[in-house]
């Protein structure tokens, strides 16, 4: 007890010198090239839908949004980046808004992306001020653009809804699905596998994506998505998912 009392004081003290250390600016150097793209494509993977690509909070759910009288706020705003600080932002990102006295409408995203992840996407989003004119809208507009044969919303479904696990090139490598790899070992599939993907109908993935793995038999780790998307929406996936695969629909 008395070894503690001293002990105490003495790493409140540290703690102290490092909190002042920390605190200097510039907390931490620019991003690599390659935890720059990382972060750029899960902001547009995770955050776009409603804060915009560039952070003009002009999302395509945004709008919608906009209709129930909820605000997306600017990610743009150099000022209120500040005002937040980096602490407030990582804190917004990893909890949500709920927990940091904002709307819940802003997900929690610290189990999703891990803390390293979410590390490199605040830089990321305090870096977009100074980003102007920002993510070239031709880049955008490449990185949703559907390929040649499948409804021009299958590739936008699929970046929004499973990137996050499948990876945007669908193998099974996004940010969430290496968490759950590593702390579930579950791996999402490996997508763009066309042996596999040539055993399934048409019919089994659209029951799949559309109930989930858990009812059957598969990891409970894939969501089900009857809420979220209509059945036009989820035969635009399917049709996505052939081309990803190579392999031709199968009624
Ligand atoms: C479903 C829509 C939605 C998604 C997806 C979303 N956000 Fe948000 N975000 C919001 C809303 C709404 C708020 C405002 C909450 C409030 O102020 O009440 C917000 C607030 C924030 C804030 C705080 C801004 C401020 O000025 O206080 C940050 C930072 C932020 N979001 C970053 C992100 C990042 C990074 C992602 C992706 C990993 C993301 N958001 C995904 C809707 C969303
Ligand atoms: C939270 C992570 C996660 C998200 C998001 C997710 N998946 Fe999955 N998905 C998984 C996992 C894990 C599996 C592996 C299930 C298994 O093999 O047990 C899987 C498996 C699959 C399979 C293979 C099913 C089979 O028959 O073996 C398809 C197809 C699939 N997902 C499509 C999608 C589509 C389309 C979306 C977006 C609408 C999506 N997933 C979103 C985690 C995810």
């Amino acid at each position: 007890m008395r070894r503690m009392a001293r002990v105490l004081p003495a790493a409140a003290a540290v703690a102290g010198i490092a909190a002042l250390l920390f605190s200097l600016p510039p907390a931490r150097a620019a991003l690599s090239p390659a935890r720059q793209a990382r972060a750029q494509q899960a902001f547009l993977a995770y955050c776009a839908m409603c804060h915009g690509p560039d952070g003009a909070a002009d999302g395509e759910v945004a709008v919608a949004l906009r209709r129930s009288g909820i605000v997306v706020p600017h990610l743009d705003d150099a000022a209120r980046l500040q005002t937040v600080g980096r602490t407030g932002v990582l804190r917004v990102i990893m909890q949500g808004g709920g927990h940091t006295g904002r709307s819940n409408i802003m997900p929690s995203w610290g189990t999703l992306l891990g803390p390293g992840l979410a590390e490199d996407i605040t830089d990321y989003v305090l870096d977009i001020p100074n980003r102007r004119p920002g993510v070239p809208e031709a880049t955008i507009q490449k990185y949703l653009k559907s390929p040649p044969g499948v409804p021009a919303e299958g590739r936008k479904l699929y970046v929004y809804h499973c990137s996050a696990c499948h990876g945007a090139g669908g193998r099974g490598d996004g940010p969430s699905g290496e968490v759950l790899r590593r702390k579930r070992n579950v791996r999402p599939r490996d997508l763009t596998d066309s042996r596999y993907m040539a055993t399934r109908t048409d019919k089994d993935l659209f029951v799949v994506i559309s109930l989930g793995g858990g009812h059957l038999g598969k990891s409970v780790y894939m969501p089900a998505w009857t809420v979220d998307l209509t059945p036009a929406q989820i035969k635009d996936l399917v049709a996505y998912l052939r081309a990803l695969s190579k392999t031709p629909a199968r009624p």
